[in-house]
């Protein structure tokens, strides 16, 4: 008897967006490691930190395969690129890269819809979610870059901001979150 309750063309675009977000563990793993290197301490350990979220992304894909009765396909891992050239560059590529996997996500929950797989719909509606709060923080973090100088931020700057960015909570507040009283 066949249980698979997912379509081929869905099964594949799953798989391939848990391999997306292997390969964004990867680049916040890569930047993560490149901060440390350059002294940033808060930042470094900011980057690491949001690793985990996106392994974690990426066990919610394989789990979502498995329990739809589908094959999980692991494949090799994309490099993560180079390295960033100076703090500003490396929350402008996190933003980019950010941008490209909401992208990814809204393609996957457009072909649910096409084939009317509900599930899949619904399972995305988390990602949805995520990816607003992810690229909310991507913005957070370019405007606190932006305030100590952007590309040109000085030393003392960037001193503070890695000293900032060691207690910044690792979850971004949306608008959907916010009332009169508490903006
Ligand atoms: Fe899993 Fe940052 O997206």
């Amino acid at each position: 008897m066949d249980t698979n309750r997912l379509s081929d063309t869905l099964a594949k675009a799953l798989n391939d967006q848990m391999t997306n977000e292997a390969h964004n563990a990867q680049i916040y793993l890569s930047y993560g490691a490149w901060a440390s290197d350059k002294g940033y301490g808060g930042i470094s350990n900011f980057l690491f930190r949001h690793s985990n979220e996106e392994r974690n992304h990426m066990m919610k894909f394989l789990e979502y395969i498995l329990k739809r009765g589908a094959k999980v396909v692991v494949t090799a891992i994309p490099e993560p690129g180079p390295d960033p050239i100076n703090v500003n560059d490396c929350f402008e590529k996190v933003f980019k890269s950010e941008v490209e996997n909401t992208t990814a996500i809204y393609k996957i929950v457009e072909m649910s819809m096409q084939e009317k797989d509900w599930a899949t719909w619904n399972f995305m509606q988390w990602f949805v979610k995520e990816q607003t709060e992810e690229e909310t923080m991507a913005i957070d973090m370019l405007d606190k870059v932006k305030i100590a100088g952007g590309p040109n931020a000085n030393d003392d700057a960037l001193y503070n901001l890695d000293k900032d960015l060691a207690t910044t909570p690792d979850d971004a507040t949306l608008a959907q979150d916010t009332s009169v009283t508490n903006p």
